[in-house]
């Protein structure tokens, strides 16, 4: 393997092709970005009551995500501590005991262990205390979006975040009541390294008018071209949205309208979102009210699409495979018919077979393979389109720029040598 300062140069405007295959690159992944970082779980309104559960992964360690008797949320790993088995075998529901279908021993939602029906019979009775589940050490929200980290010392959430809560405030608080994940989350693996979705949708909004040309006129390209704004508040946290002219018809800036829920979904759909837009202002503020989202990434693995509302968590299965988890998010009062018209919407454009998502998918694939051929090394990627160009802006927090500007790759690629440095060499 290359050594990690020989993967990155120093401005991460020439980038490896063994950054995305290299067995011994994914394992410093594991310990110096996954188990280091604060990772998504999943959302409050996923376990409203006590005993709910949901599944997670943080990188490929399973995780339960649970509400526990008292009304905290809980993150377990999910294998028992006799022999390792899953002891949820559920992907969500609501519990008292997670039994272990091998020997059945039996634990609390908060991971306490419980019951062992063998110790009936020996003399020596086992310190049940001491056996319980590993519990992810810090787990911790933030407008109802939960976290949780291994590493015990890492900075609090909110810190964390950052900047990047004052653009995700840009949709989350436009609605009175919040956001909701609606139902389960789509699942599917594809043939590629888990970093190309999440680099994607940290900030390339470049390749919208060509890969998807069928789908995305030439028009709304230029409109992003002209109003669109790129940011990076942290390296490895970013944003994409276009910045609407204040005088602008509600019509063009309204959250939704321009998806096919807006489109098609009919009078009570659009009327719907014209109000959240009307109301906007008062809600986030007169910047934030113009603020037309397209794109979010919050480091290491965590995306969130705007305007066909999904948040996506990539789960790596090696340096080949990812696992992509993907979830329908409407606002939290709406009307059940339009929740259910904007999860079409959401299907319809970044389902696992949504018009977008499979010419991304096939895309991600393909720059897999390209990542993982011989005789090429010396052809590393180049990333340096705007280098030096971004800077402060007057009222947006971070650095900001025009969206051709790769800087948000860049940044992404700094942090993640400086992660895998800070682990390099131990053992
Ligand atoms: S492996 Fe879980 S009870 Fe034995
Ligand atoms: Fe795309």
């Amino acid at each position: 393997m290359l050594r990690v300062s020989e993967l990155v140069n120093e401005d991460a405007s020439l980038v490896s092709r063994r950054c995305w295959s290299d067995p011994g690159v994914y394992e410093l992944e594991k310990r110096g970005v996954f188990g280091r970082s604060w990772l998504f779980l999943g959302h409050e309104s996923q376990i409203r009551n006590p005993g709910d559960f949901v599944q997670a992964y943080m990188c490929e360690t399973p995780v339960i995500l649970a509400r526990g008797e008292g009304g905290r949320v809980h993150a377990s790993v999910n294998s028992c501590t006799h022999r390792g088995l899953p002891v949820c075998r559920a992907d969500h529901g609501n519990t008292r005991r997670f039994v272990c279908p091998y020997h059945n021993w039996s634990y609390t939602v908060e991971g306490d262990l419980v019951t062992i029906p063998q110790e009936s019979e020996v003399r020596n009775k086992p310190d049940k205390s001491r056996l319980g589940l590993k519990r992810v050490p810090r787990v911790e929200s933030w407008r109802g979006l939960i976290f949780g980290c291994f590493d015990e010392a890492v900075e609090p959430l909110e810190q964390y975040l950052g900047d990047m809560r004052f653009y995700l405030d840009a949709l989350l608080d436009r609605f009175p009541g919040g956001i909701e994940f609606m139902g389960a989350p789509h699942r599917w693996v594809l043939d590629a390294n888990w970093k190309l979705p999440v680099e994607n949708q940290l900030g390339d909004v470049n390749h919208g008018a060509f890969l998807h040309s069928a789908i995305i006129p030439r028009e709304a390209q230029d409109t992003i071209e002209e109003l669109g704004h790129s940011v990076v508040t942290r390296p490895g946290h970013g944003a994409t949205f276009r910045l609407m002219p204040g005088d602008a018809p509600v019509d063009e800036v309204a959250w939704g309208l321009e998806g096919m829920g807006g489109i098609f979904g009919g009078a009570e759909v659009q009327d719907y979102l014209r109000d959240i837009q009307a109301r906007a202002r008062e809600r986030v503020g007169d910047l934030r009210a113009r603020m037309k989202g397209l794109t979010y990434g919050i480091y290491p693995n965590l995306s969130f699409l705007w305007s066909n509302t999904s948040f996506k968590v990539s789960h790596p299965r090696g340096p080949g495979k990812v696992e992509y988890w993907s979830w329908a998010v409407v606002p939290a009062e709406a009307p059940d018919p339009i929740k259910q018209i904007l999860r079409t919407n959401y299907s319809s454009f970044f389902g696992p077979g949504g018009m977008l998502e499979q010419e991304d998918s096939e895309a991600w694939v393909q720059q897999f393979r390209g990542s993982n051929i011989d005789f090429a090394d010396d052809r590393p990627y180049f990333y340096g389109l705007g280098l030096g160009e971004e800077g402060p802006h007057p009222e947006l927090p971070g650095l900001v720029s025009v969206t051709a500007n790769e800087f948000y790759a860049r940044h992404f690629f700094a942090r993640w040598r400086d992660d895998l440095q800070a682990v390099e060499g131990l053992s």
